[in-house]
């Protein structure tokens, strides 16, 4: 064997024992030590749920939770002059998280918490997109972040005092889970608002248009994947409700202007 062959079978060997030896490291760090995948950091509090976070009346801290296709919490106010830090992660699959008009431009990762810091002068409505493309729904994953003087943020901060009427129906709506996607006061949710909804026309997913009469409104009810509104996944499960508690329900909705 020449001295050059006897070269290159020490250099075979040794990689090989590196690439044996690496392959050891990983079982022992896997079986031994139980070193895993990273676990998603939006299981772990607080994470879970976005969230707006007051610190001080200048200072707040917003989590964002961005997923398929969505980003919570949809809608943040602050007043002119706070600074606000923003977190953000991701259950799901890579997201981007840009805030027009201002520098803040964010990858959310999955696994991974990231972090910016606005300070917002000027009262302005900020548009927040999903800049990674992350699939069939990415074009609407959007949320608003408003900037208000001082004046209208005490205004609006002041809670509305909940409705008297119809208790037991506000109660019925929040047994049946019904107000964690559709809410009554006109806002956006996962789900289209109930805030007159009857007789409202509304679009559907294909492109053709109903009333949102008491037929449409029972079967909206009863088998919520039948028609879906244009805008909105076919996520709401049916509901457990007696006749009594749908016709209640129809009511209800009817004289919710
Ligand atoms: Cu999320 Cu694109």
């Amino acid at each position: 064997m020449t001295p050059a062959l006897k070269l290159e079978r020490r250099i075979v060997i040794i990689a090989t024992a590196f690439v044996v030896v690496l392959f050891g490291l990983a079982a022992l760090a896997i079986n031994t030590f139980h070193v895993g995948l990273p676990t998603c950091l939006t299981d772990v509090k607080p994470f879970q749920r976005g969230e707006l976070i007051t610190h001080s009346p200048d200072h707040y801290e917003i989590h964002y939770v961005a997923k398929m296709w969505d980003f919570e919490p949809k809608e943040v106010t602050v007043p002119a002059g706070s600074t606000v830090d923003f977190y953000v992660s991701t259950p799901d699959v890579t997201h981007g998280l840009i805030l027009l008009g201002t520098n803040l431009n964010l990858m959310v990762v999955p696994g991974v918490v990231n972090y910016a810091r606005v300070k917002f002068d000027q009262s302005h409505n900020y548009q927040l997109l999903c800049h990674e493309y992350c699939g069939t729904g990415h074009e609407r994953m959007a949320a608003n972040l408003r900037v208000v003087d001082a004046a209208t943020f005490a205004a609006r901060s002041t809670p509305t005092p909940p409705p008297q009427q119809n208790d037991a129906m506000a109660k019925l709506l929040e047994a049946k889970d019904c107000l964690t996607c559709h809410s009554i006061d006109g806002s956006e949710g996962i789900g289209p608002t109930l805030k007159g909804i009857y007789n409202r026309k509304t679009k559907l997913k294909g492109g053709s248009t109903v009333i949102a009469d008491e037929a449409y409104l029972r079967e909206a009810i009863m088998n919520p994947g039948a028609k879906m509104v244009d805008g909105f996944d076919d996520v709401m499960p049916k509901p457990e409700m007696t006749d009594e508690e749908v016709n209640a329900l129809i009511e209800y909705l009817k004289n919710l202007k």
